[in-house]
């Protein structure tokens, strides 16, 4: 992957309205209008079942989660904007981080999590913007799946009002702490992937 951060961008929504899916397109245009190598994916693509063990047995791992897994190789660097549901992680968005976490290496580990950097934020028409949904988000990456994951976090409240008709934010000192965001998590992502302190 060489030394340059390649981030991706995805959101734990399918909802064709999805605040945290423009949250996520707007990471990807700021990371783009730096000269940051940027993708951005909606879920709605890696439609997958809910996690099953018989399934597992039966049929393997879904194509659309090896998809996933693929994508999360080819960038050091991934931005989640994970919306908020009753305080807590969303189902699709579990689901999803449980299915490539079947998917296993040689070793038996799930090394795509350990092997990137991730970027939390969240947006949500409540006034606290998601920030409770993150609370669980968090551990599932750090604890659960041994990712590394920045102390910093974005949180967009009163998402239904904050999006101008372009994508970016009516409050630009908001864009400008989502941009500080997003460049300490390509600038960690290339250093930490230059360094080689990525398990390979
Ligand atoms: C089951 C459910 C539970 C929710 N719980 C919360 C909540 O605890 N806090 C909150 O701020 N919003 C909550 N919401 C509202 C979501 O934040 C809102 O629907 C948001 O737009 C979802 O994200 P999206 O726009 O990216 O799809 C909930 C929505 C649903 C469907």
């Amino acid at each position: 992957m060489g030394n340059q951060a390649k981030l991706l961008f995805f959101a734990g929504s399918t909802r064709s309205a999805s605040f945290n899916k423009k949250l996520a397109r707007l990471g990807a245009t700021i990371a783009s209008s730096d000269g940051i190598d940027a993708t951005f994916v909606d879920l709605a693509d890696y439609d997958m079942p809910l996690y099953n063990g018989d399934l597992e047995l039966d049929s393997g791992q879904p194509e659309n989660a090896k998809r996933l897994k693929k994508l999360f190789e080819q960038h050091n660097g991934i931005m989640i904007a994970c919306p908020e549901y009753n305080s807590s992680i969303t189902p699709l968005l579990k689901n999803t981080l449980d299915w490539v976490s079947r998917i296993r290496e040689n070793d038996g580990t799930a090394k795509v999590f350990k092997t990137r950097v991730f970027l939390l934020v969240s947006a949500s028409s409540g006034g606290t913007g998601g920030l409770r949904g993150l609370h669980s988000v968090r551990p599932v990456l750090e604890l659960g799946l041994g990712a590394l994951v920045l102390p910093d976090q974005f949180m967009l409240p009163r998402a239904n009002t904050a999006f101008a008709e372009d994508g970016s934010l009516n409050d630009t000192d908001a864009q400008e702490r989502l941009r500080t965001a997003i460049r300490k998590l390509a600038h960690t992502a290339s250093v930490l992937d230059a360094a080689g302190v990525f398990p390979r």
